[in-house]
């Protein structure tokens, strides 16, 4: 009680009461606030003047001595009042990055494979940038580190390739895609021949049971002649065809049967069954017309040193 009677002394009040003894106290404002008030005033009207502010009818002042200038799809340079989207368009045109990355996609777009390849410095721009070009568009499904998934979508790491891991075969097949197509063959085989083919394809890269001379050969004998044609796409010696897309078969690499997954050679044997009864039909997208020429070619030199060769 003391101390407000002591204020109510000290301190102008507006004069106001309420509920009878509630009063109202009539300090100035603090001077820190009263500058920055006018501080904001200023900046303000300054702002107005500048940049684009008030509507006026239809259209809105457009601010002075502040202008943007950038070319227009056919080359025609174009001066506009400040905006966002002049500013960003002209940045894109004039930032250095952009002026930058430019010239190199050109420089990229006009050499040739090897010439990239032997130059380091093209070579870290292309690595840069098409590590970005393959998580926005492929790692969905080949997956970020491009080790794909057995049975899915093939391994594009290691140096086994279907359609081939020259440049020529790696644009080929990013532009315009593939299709790995192998017809099912249910019901095609006596489950004793299709345990031959089966026994038949694991021993082409080494794996048997010891057991099994006589059902590899009759497995050789159907894949190698008309019963079986397994031959008309992976070739007689079964080490596939680029033309086909077919795997080769006498390396240790599988893509589709998960013969590495199956912890027994039972297993081994069903999981090749499985592929051979139920056939493959598996794409890979066309890019061309999604991806430019030059980010196609980024694309194939990134997946060639990633497993190229051949
Ligand atoms: C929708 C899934 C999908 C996307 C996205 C995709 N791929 Fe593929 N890709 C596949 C499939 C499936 C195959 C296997 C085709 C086959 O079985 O012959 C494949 C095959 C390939 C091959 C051939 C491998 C070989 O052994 O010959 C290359 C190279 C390849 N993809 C690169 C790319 C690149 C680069 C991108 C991104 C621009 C990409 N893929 C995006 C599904 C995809
Ligand atoms: C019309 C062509 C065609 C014929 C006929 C064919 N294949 Fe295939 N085969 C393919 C293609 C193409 C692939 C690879 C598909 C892919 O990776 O997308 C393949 C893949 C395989 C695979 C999986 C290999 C792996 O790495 O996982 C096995 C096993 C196989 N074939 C066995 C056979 C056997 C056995 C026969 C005969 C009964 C046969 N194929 C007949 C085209 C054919």
């Amino acid at each position: 009680m003391k101390q407000s009677e002591h204020h109510k002394q000290a301190v102008q009040t507006t004069g106001h009461a309420w509920d009878g003894d509630i009063q109202e106290y009539n300090n100035p404002l603090p001077r820190w606030w009263v500058w920055t008030f006018f501080g904001t005033v200023v900046f303000a009207v300054v702002y107005w003047l500048i940049y684009p502010a008030w509507p006026v009818g239809k259209s809105y002042t457009k601010g002075l001595f502040n202008t943007i200038t950038f070319q227009t799809r056919d080359g025609q340079e174009v001066t506009t009042h400040w905006n966002t989207r002049s500013r960003f368009i002209a940045d894109m045109q004039r930032g250095e990055a952009a002026v930058k990355q430019r010239e190199y996609l050109e420089k990229i777009g006009q050499s040739s494979y090897q010439d990239i390849v032997n130059d380091p410095d093209k070579m870290g721009f292309v690595l840069s940038m098409s590590k970005v070009l393959f998580a926005d568009n492929c790692a969905a499904c080949h997956g970020a580190g491009a080790q794909g998934k057995i049975g899915l979508f093939p391994n594009l790491v290691d140096d086994d390739w279907l359609w081939g891991g020259t440049f020529e075969d790696i644009h080929q097949t990013i532009a315009n895609g593939r299709l790995g197509f192998m017809p099912p063959f249910r019901d095609t085989f006596s489950a004793e021949d299709l345990r031959a083919l089966a026994a038949f394809v694991l021993s082409l890269s080494g794996i048997t049971d010891g057991h099994d001379a006589a059902r590899v050969a009759r497995g050789r004998e159907i894949f190698t002649g008309e019963e079986g044609g397994c031959y008309y796409c992976h070739g007689k010696d079964a080490r596939g065809m680029k033309s086909q897309g077919s795997a080769n078969l006498t390396d240790k690499i599988w893509t589709v049967a998960d013969v590495p997954g199956a912890p027994t050679y039972e297993a081994k044997l069903q999981a090749v069954e499985e592929v051979i009864q139920n056939g493959i039909n598996r794409r890979m997208p066309a890019w061309k017309g999604r991806l430019s020429e030059e980010q196609i070619k980024l694309l194939t030199v990134y997946i060639h040193q990633l497993g190229g060769g051949q």
